[in-house]
C-alpha cells in the first residue's frame, strides 16, 4: 500500500470541568488527508485547501508530527541511509485553524494515524497520541493531548496522567449529542493558555475534581442529569469567557431549550453544548445561531453525534 486518504474528525477538549484531561471526536466537521508513502528522502506537503497555513515545515503540525513518527521509525530500523523513506501529502483543511475544536490536531493525528498504517504499524496507540502532541506543541506552545486523544481514539478519553502518558478511553452514552458554534474571530490557544492562573483555590479544586469524577460516573450511568450538573467549570472558564461574545447568554439559552450544559470548545472561540438525542441538540444548535444572529460576527454551527471510531481511511493506491 502507498497512499490513504484519511479522514481526521474535529474535537472538542475539556469538556468544562476537564482542562486538559478530557476530550471527544466529533463526526462533523473534519478534515481530509492524502498520505502518499514515497522513496524520495523527507516529508513533502503538496497542498493546503481550505486555510492558509505555515509553508515553513517546522511551524506546521502535520509536518512536526510526521517528522516525528519518521526519526522514530528511522531510529527503530536502524536505517544505515536514514533518506529511504519519505511522504508526501495534501491536506484538505475542513476545520478552521484557531476555532477551538482541534484543527492542528485533526492535521497531526490524521498524518501520524496514517504513517503507521503506511509503514506497517510500528507504533502503538499511545506512541502515535505522543508523537502528534509535537504537533499541538508546535501550534499551541503545549504539547495537551486532549484532542489528539479523541482523534485517534475516538470517543471520549481521559488523560489520566501526562508523565507517563496514561490515557484511557470512557464509555459515551447512546444519545448523546453535541452543538457547536464557531465564532469567527482569532483566539490563540497560546494567548488563551497564558491568561490563566497557576494556582488555584483548594476551594476551586475540590469542586472541579467533584465535578470530573462525576462526569465519568455519569457517562457510564448514562445518567443525563448527573452529565449535566457536572458540566461546570470554576477554574479556566471564568477567565476565557471574557474573549467569547455572548458565551454566558448561549449558556443560559441553550439551556431554557433543553441543552444538558456545555462551555467553551478547548481554548476557544467555539462554544460547545451537549444534548440528550439529535432533535434537543438540533433545536439547541437554532438557539445558537439566534443568539449570534443578531451579532455582527460572521459564525458557523455544526450539529454532530459523538465519532465513536475516531480517524478514518480508505486506501487510494
Ligand atoms: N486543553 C487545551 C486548552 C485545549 O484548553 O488550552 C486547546 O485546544
Amino acid at each position: 500500500m502507498k497512499g490513504i486518504k484519511i479522514y481526521s474528525p474535529a474535537t472538542v477538549a475539556n469538556l468544562a470541568c476537564g482542562f486538559d484531561v478530557i476530550g471527544l471526536a466529533l463526526d462533523f466537521p473534519r478534515d481530509e488527508i492524502y498520505l502518499y508513502k514515497s522513496n524520495h528522502p523527507g516529508i513533502r506537503i503538496h497542498e493546503i485547501c481550505g486555510v492558509s497555513l505555515p509553508k515553513d515545515p517546522n511551524k506546521n503540525v502535520a509536518f512536526v508530527a510526521l517528522n516525528f513518527l519518521l526519526k522514530k521509525y528511522q531510529k527503530k530500523q536502524k536505517f544505515e541511509n536514514e533518506q529511504q523513506i519519505g511522504f508526501e501529502m495534501k491536506l484538505i483543511k475542513n476545520i478552521h485553524p484557531g476555532s477551538g475544536i482541534g484543527s492542528s490536531a485533526a492535521s497531526a493525528a490524521g498524518v501520524v494515524f496514517g504513517a503507521n498504517i503506511l509503514l506497517g504499524y510500528p507504533f502503538n496507540t499511545i506512541q502515535l497520541i505522543r508523537f502528534a502532541m509535537e504537533g499541538e506543541r508546535i501550534a499551541s506552545g503545549s504539547a495537551h493531548a486532549d484532542n489528539v486523544a479523541p482523534a485517534i481514539m475516538g470517543g471520549l478519553t481521559l488523560v489520566r496522567s501526562y508523565k507517563p502518558l496514561d490515557i484511557t478511553k470512557l464509555h459515551t452514552p447512546n444519545e448523546l449529542w453535541v452543538s457547536i458554534i464557531h465564532p469567527q474571530i482569532e483566539i490563540k490557544t497560546s494567548d488563551a493558555r497564558n491568561i490563566l492562573k497557576h494556582k488555584i483555590l483548594m476551594t476551586d479544586a475540590i469542586r472541579q475534581w467533584g465535578n470530573i469524577g462525576a462526569l465519568v460516573a455519569g457517562l457510564y450511568q448514562e445518567d443525563y442529569s448527573l452529565i449535566s450538573r457536572s458540566l461546570e467549570d470554576v477554574i479556566v472558564e471564568p477567565i476565557r469567557a471574557i474573549l467569547i461574545p455572548a458565551f454566558y447568554e448561549l449558556k443560559i439559552r441553550c439551556k431554557e431549550i433543553g441543552a444538558l450544559g456545555g462551555g467553551i470548545s478547548g481554548s476557544g472561540p467555539s462554544v460547545f453544548m451537549l444534548s440528550k438525542g439529535d432533535e434537543t441538540a438540533k433545536k439547541v444548535t437554532e438557539v445558537m445561531n439566534r443568539v449570534y444572529s443578531s451579532l455582527r460576527i460572521n459564525y458557523k454551527t455544526y450539529t454532530s453525534p459523538i465519532n465513536q471510531k475516531g480517524l478514518k481511511w480508505i486506501t487510494i493506491l
